[in-house]
C-alpha cells in the first residue's frame, strides 16, 4: 500500500513544520555539520528550517509533495492543520515528554514561530529554488546534490500508513543525492518505535549501506529520543 499517494491520505498527513532551534536538537547539529555542504529537509512541510539556515548563511533546500500548491493556499492549509494539531495536544498533553518545550504554550509559540518564518519564506524560496516539489520516494535532484539529507515527522511517524517498501525507497533515494540521512522519530502515532526497524536496518545493512539508531538531545513522544542515521 503507497498511501501517501492517494489524495485523501496525502489530506491526512499534517502540513505543519518545526523550527531550525527544533531541528537542530531532534537531529543531533552542530555547526560543523551545518557549515559540512549542501543540506536537503524533505519532506519539510511547513518547516521554518531551510528559511532560518538560509538567512544564518548555510546551504539549505526543501522537498515536500505540497510544494506545487499556490502559496496562498498552502500557508492556509499549513495554519488550518497547526491550529488542528495544536488543539489535538491539549487532549493528550499529559502523555509528552515536557522537558524541551516545558509548557504547552511554549510548544505552540514554537509551532507558530515555524509557520510565520516559513509563510514570509516560501515565495521567495520557491523563485531562488529554496523549497522545490518532490514526489518521494523519487526526488528531482543529480546523485551526490547534498551532504545530508534531514527527515522529519514522516516515514515512521506514519509508519503504518507505509509500507516497509516505500521506507527502503525513500532511504536509498536518500542515499542516492547525499551520503547521509538522518531521520526522526523512530516512534509512530501510537507512541511505538516502527515495528519493522530492526529489519530495516538490516535490509539497508544487506545494500551496504551503514544504519543504526543515534541517542538525540530532544524528547517529546516519550522514549522518542532517537533518530536513524544511515551513511554510504
Ligand atoms: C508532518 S509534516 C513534517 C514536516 C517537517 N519535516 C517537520 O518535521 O516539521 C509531513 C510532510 O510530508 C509531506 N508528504 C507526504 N507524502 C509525501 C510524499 N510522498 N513525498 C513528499 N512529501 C510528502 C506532507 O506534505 C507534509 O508536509
Amino acid at each position: 500500500m503507497r498511501a501517501v499517494t492517494g489524495k485523501m491520505d496525502l489530506n491526512r498527513i499534517a502540513f505543519i513544520g518545526r523550527t531550525f532551534r527544533e531541528y537542530a536538537k531532534l537531529f543531533n547539529l552542530n555547526r560543523k555539520v551545518l557549515q559540512s555542504g549542501d543540506i536537503l529537509d524533505c519532506p519539510a512541510g511547513a518547516s521554518s528550517f531551510t528559511a532560518e539556515a538560509a538567512l544564518m548563511g548555510y546551504d539549505v533546500a526543501a522537498a515536500d509533495i505540497q510544494y506545487g500548491t499556490p502559496a496562498d493556499r498552502l500557508i492556509d492549509k499549513a495554519c488550518k492543520d497547526t491550529a488542528y494539531a495544536l488543539e489535538q495536544f491539549k487532549k493528550v498533553r499529559d502523555s509528552y515528554d515536557w522537558s524541551f518545550y516545558k509548557t504547552p504554550e511554549l510548544h505552540a509559540t514554537e509551532r507558530m514561530k515555524a509557520l510565520v518564518n516559513f509563510s514570509g519564506d516560501f515565495s521567495e524560496g520557491l523563485k531562488a529554488g529554496r523549497y522545490v516539489q518532490a514526489r518521494l520516494p523519487k526526488l528531482p535532484f543529480a546523485d551526490d546534490s547534498f551532504k545530508l539529507v534531514l527527515s522529519s515527522h514522516f516515514l515512521f511517524l506514519y509508519g503504518n500508513r507505509l509500507d516497509f517498501s516505500f521506507h527502503m525507497d525513500c532511504i536509498r533515494e536518500f542515499m542516492r543525492v547525499a551520503p547521509e540521512a538522518r531521520i526522526y522519530p523512530l516512534m509512530g502515532l501510537d507512541g511505538k518505535e516502527y515495528p519493522a526497524l530492526d529489519r530495516l536496518i538490516s535490509a539497508l545493512k544487506a545494500e551496504c549501506f551503514s544504519a543504526g539508531r543515534q541517542k538525540v538531545p530532544f524528547t517529546f513522544i516519550p522514549g522518542g529520543d532517537k533518530m536513524l542515521r544511515v551513511s554510504r
